[in-house]
């Protein structure tokens, strides 16, 4: 078997370092040893945005964006999408298994068991203006969660860590809802027993649309679906903010606040709304053409296109799709889905996407969804947050349960100023 090393030989002394290669990378650490004078710090690997860095090992999610290959724990999420449920997807993400029917009926019963959110949590959530976006009011509220179990602190209680599993998987939906229910003035809809976890958000967002008040089955196993596609997606801006947070030991709830901050701006979850609005503004099939050239122009980004991982069609966009056409069966068509699919039609046989593979990425059909079933725009990157709750969990608790892993603090290379003299206010020019 060949050497499993690197040599670098840094061409500016002649001197080589030889790196073990383990799973195809090096210890960046091993860098440090090439130096031009004895007290230089030592190499660094300069990665902006992290294109090609490795920060931990994972056994959760495995993407391969060349080939559009998504697998959760080792199952393809296509299997999943069709065969699974979210909260056992969930499970699945968390401990690694598929649960036996006892395992999955207590992990429901433990996580529906919390869908009750503190009254503090409630005159908070009452407090915020009318049109406040669900996205600040959702950070606030899983982070003012933190006030009300200070005993999530502990992060290496391994009991600890899984009841305020149950609490963030049950609560969060729940205060999503009432938020939004509260913002459109209307009277909470407290959670309901009996219901399933998608059925009951549903139920608590008043999104029921059969005459005797019952939640749609089709919209249900919709949101399901929707949900166990953006259950985790590997070291993405969000769960690598999460992972940071985390690294220095802060409680869940803090950690989940600022993962779901990443996740909010447009790049990332928040594509889901940007590009209904995106939609909405072209308006009309016959001014695709148009777009598409300000896009090219640089004017602006074709809002749901183009992935760091996926160079190739991201196959949660193609199961996406199909729901859409489900869940139209039962609320009407949202007219937006042609300006959509004639949109990816155009760009994928225009070179400038082509080139650069650029493909309908998640968030491209999932928000044209969400309309259909009743949620307003601004609401969209709330869903994203609820899906993508479990795999943050699981993402944190492989983290705390790391030895390799460390507090988050990254280099830099620093290029200002060197030492000067303080100059007092007087004297400056
Ligand atoms: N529209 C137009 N051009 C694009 C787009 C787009 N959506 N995405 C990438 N490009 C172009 C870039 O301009 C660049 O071209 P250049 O090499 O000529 O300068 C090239 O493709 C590579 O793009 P980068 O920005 O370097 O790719 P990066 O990996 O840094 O960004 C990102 C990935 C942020 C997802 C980007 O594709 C984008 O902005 N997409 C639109 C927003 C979006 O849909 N985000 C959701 C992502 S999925 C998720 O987070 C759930």
């Amino acid at each position: 078997m060949s050497k499993q090393t690197l040599t670098i030989t840094d061409n500016r002394t002649g001197q080589s370092a030889e790196l073990p290669i383990e799973h195809d990378t090096i210890p960046a650490i091993g860098l440090r040893q090439l130096k031009v004078q004895a007290d230089d710090f030592g190499m660094l690997a300069y990665d902006p945005g992290y294109t090609n860095t490795a920060s931990c090992k994972s056994r959760i999610t495995f993407v391969d964006g060349d080939r559009g290959i998504l697998r959760y724990r080792g199952y393809p999420i296509e299997q999943l999408a069709e065969e699974s449920t979210f909260l056992e997807v969930a499970y699945l993400l968390l401990f690694g298994e598929l649960p036996t029917a006892g395992e999955l009926s207590d992990w429901t019963a433990r996580i529906l068991s919390h869908t009750q959110i503190h009254e503090n949590l409630v005159d908070l959530l009452k407090t915020f203006q009318a049109g406040a976006h669900p996205m600040g009011v959702l950070i606030s509220a899983v982070a003012a969660m933190s006030t009300l179990y200070p005993e999530a602190k502990q992060v290496n209680d391994v009991d600890n860590r899984l009841l305020q599993i149950w609490r963030i998987l049950g609560q969060l939906p729940t205060a999503l809802a009432f938020a939004d229910q509260n913002r459109l003035g209307r009277p909470r809809t407290d959670p309901r027993a009996g219901l399933d976890y998608s059925a009951n958000f549903l139920h608590m967002m008043g999104l029921t649309r059969q005459a005797d008040g019952e939640v749609d089955p089709v919209l249900v196993r919709a949101m399901d679906v929707l949900f166990m596609l953006h259950a985790d997606h590997e070291q993405n801006c969000s769960t690598s903010a999460l992972r940071n947070i985390a690294s220095s030991e802060a409680d869940p709830y803090c950690a989940v606040a600022g993962a779901a901050a990443a996740l909010y701006g447009p790049l990332h979850g928040g594509a889901n709304e940007a590009v209904l609005r995106m939609l909405a503004e072209i308006g009309d099939t016959k001014e695709i053409p148009a777009f598409l050239d300000r896009v090219k122009n640089r004017e602006v980004r074709l809002m749901g296109f183009g992935h760091r991982v996926y160079k190739n069609y991201d196959p949660r966009a193609q199961i996406i799709k199909r729901v859409a056409y489900e869940v139209f069966a039962v609320t009407g068509s949202n007219p937006l889905i042609d300006i959509a699919v004639e949109l990816e039609q155009h760009a994928l046989e225009d070179d400038y996407f082509v080139s650069r593979r650029l493909y309908p990425n998640v968030d491209f059909y999932s928000g044209i969804i969400y309309q259909a079933m009743g949620f307003p725009v601004e609401m969209f990157p709330a869903l994203f947050v609820l899906g993508r709750t479990p795999g943050w969990l699981a993402q944190w608790v492989e983290l705390v349960t790391d030895p390799e892993q460390r507090i988050a603090r990254p280099r830099q290379i620093y290029l200002g100023e060197a030492e000067r003299a303080y100059v007092p206010i007087g004297e400056r020019g």
